[in-house]
């Protein structure tokens, strides 16, 4: 018999079909629950909420179980490459020899951007955030390709291929050129001899009269920490992608709001809070605990890089980069104290029963910051470097909904508790000190 919900407002009983995913997982379908009844749900954070339904990531966060179309994450980790993961989550599948060649050469000759872009970057302050310009360059790309961002769902879903993999290749150079800026720089073209990661890197740190040449785990680290980003199912710049995507937008302005939304510190910008926390402990001369400490009393500041909305488990990513961090750092010959800080705070939280009731473990941001620091990157660049290994994500997301949802734009409700109904008072007839005019 198939499974029902009911819920009784008042005296009477309402039914509503429940939806069950390929993992079992349940959601009681609540579609037509404001027809039937007048009611709304309301799930402030949308914590329950289920917004979609969607082919593309599974999570599990009590098991810390992560799998990109089907494909666990440690496999992806241990065997593919971001490109490789990028066609799975795009297109469905793991690519043929053909199609990877393909997809690849398609990625590089997207590389570069047009010239008159360079403009775009002397107007910006030279002290600019570097996710402000990728965010404004992102959506300013859709201006160069008129035909790929129509907003004609329709026509831009036929468009799709190309956008996609110039968006997947701009990104980086955008990143790169956004980093060189800052510093006063000459820009650096891509190469053509160069695989993804190597020519990111290439881009940030070749000098006209000497090329850059990473160490072999710094581009493999690198291509990991893009890989364990790229799609994470509905959180907050996901989601957001979405909700613009919805509302017949196009491809270039949806991801350009998925930058935005990526870059507060309880999302993507984590990464660089992490280090923040380290660095900060590290100058303290405290080992983590009094960190610790005042994180539980509420009076401190939260452990970055702990907690995550679905995780109540071990978040697979971090276990991965732990790994990998550990694996750079020994490559590279470092010895970073912001390291055994971490692994400190790591290990006093997981004993501590504040964090054990609450379910805390370390985010994929623990990590990834200790990692992206070795490789030599600013800390205010961490969250672009979220961003190039997000892009799949929601390339892949933006046409779902394009693809899906039959056209039908996100609009939650709300439960409104402002003022009553009250009437106009003209200025002169206003009494006490209310709102001054601007
Ligand atoms: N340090 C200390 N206490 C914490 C932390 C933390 N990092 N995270 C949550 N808590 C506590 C809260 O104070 C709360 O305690 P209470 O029940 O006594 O009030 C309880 O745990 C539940 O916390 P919520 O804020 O309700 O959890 P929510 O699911 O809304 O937030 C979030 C998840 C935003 C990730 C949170 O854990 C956090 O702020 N972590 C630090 C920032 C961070 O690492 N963000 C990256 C997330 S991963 C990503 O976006 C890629």
């Amino acid at each position: 018999m198939e499974e029902t919900a009911t819920i009784r407002l008042g005296n009477e009983n309402h039914v509503f079909p429940v939806v069950i995913g390929t993992e079992n997982e349940k959601g009681i379908d609540i579609r037509t629950l404001r027809q039937k009844t007048g009611y709304i749900t309301y799930d402030d954070g949308y914590g329950n909420t289920g917004s979609c339904e969607s082919h593309i990531t599974f999570i599990d966060g009590e098991k810390g179980i992560l799998r990109y179309r089907g494909y666990p994450i440690e496999q992806l980790a241990e065997s593919s490459n971001f490109l490789e993961c990028a066609h799975l989550i795009i297109y469905g599948e793991l690519p043929t020899h053909t199609q990877q060649r393909e997809f690849s050469a398609k990625v590089l000759r997207q590389a570069s951007i047009h010239e008159s872009m360079r403009h775009l970057f002397e107007g910006f302050p030279n002290n600019s955030h570097p996710m402000a310009i990728l965010s404004a360059l992102l959506n300013s790309l859709g201006c160069y390709y008129p035909n790929l961002a129509t907003n004609d769902r329709d026509q831009d879903l036929k468009n799709f291929d190309e956008a996609a993999t110039l968006l997947l290749s701009k990104v980086r150079t955008i990143a790169a050129m956004s980093y060189r800026m800052m510093r006063g720089e000459p820009f650096m073209y891509p190469r053509k001899d160069l695989g993804y990661c190597q020519n990111f890197l290439h881009m940030m740190f070749s000098e006209p009269y000497e090329d850059y040449y990473p160490h072999d785990d710094v581009a493999k680290a690198l291509d990991l920490i893009f890989l364990l980003h790229a799609d994470h199912e509905q959180n907050c710049s996901t989601s957001t992608v979405r909700m613009v995507g919805s509302g017949g937008a196009n491809l270039f302005a949806s991801v350009s709001a998925g930058v935005c939304a990526l870059w507060g510190p309880l999302h993507g910008g984590a990464n660089m809070a992490v280090i923040n926390m380290l660095q900060e402990i590290h100058k303290n001369g405290d080992d983590g605990s009094k960190f610790v400490a005042a994180a539980k009393s509420g009076k401190g500041a939260r452990l970055m890089g702990f907690g995550h909305r679905v995780y109540k488990n071990y978040d697979p990513r971090a276990k991965i980069l732990k790994v990998a961090c550990e694996r750079v750092l020994k490559a590279l010959g470092r010895n970073d104290p912001l390291l055994d800080i971490a692994l400190h705070l790591e290990d006093k939280a997981l004993h501590d029963p504040y964090f054990i009731e609450r379910k805390l473990y370390p985010n994929v941001d623990f990590y990834s910051g200790i990692i992206l620091q070795a490789i030599g990157l600013p800390l205010d660049m961490y969250t672009v470097m979220f961003s190039i290994g997000r892009m799949p994500g929601w390339i892949a997301h933006w046409r779902e909904v394009a693809e899906l949802s039959k056209g039908r734009i996100h609009r939650p409700r709300q439960i409104y508790i402002g003022p009553g109904l009250r009437n106009y008072v003209n200025i002169n007839d206003r009494n006490g000190d209310g709102p001054k005019s601007a």
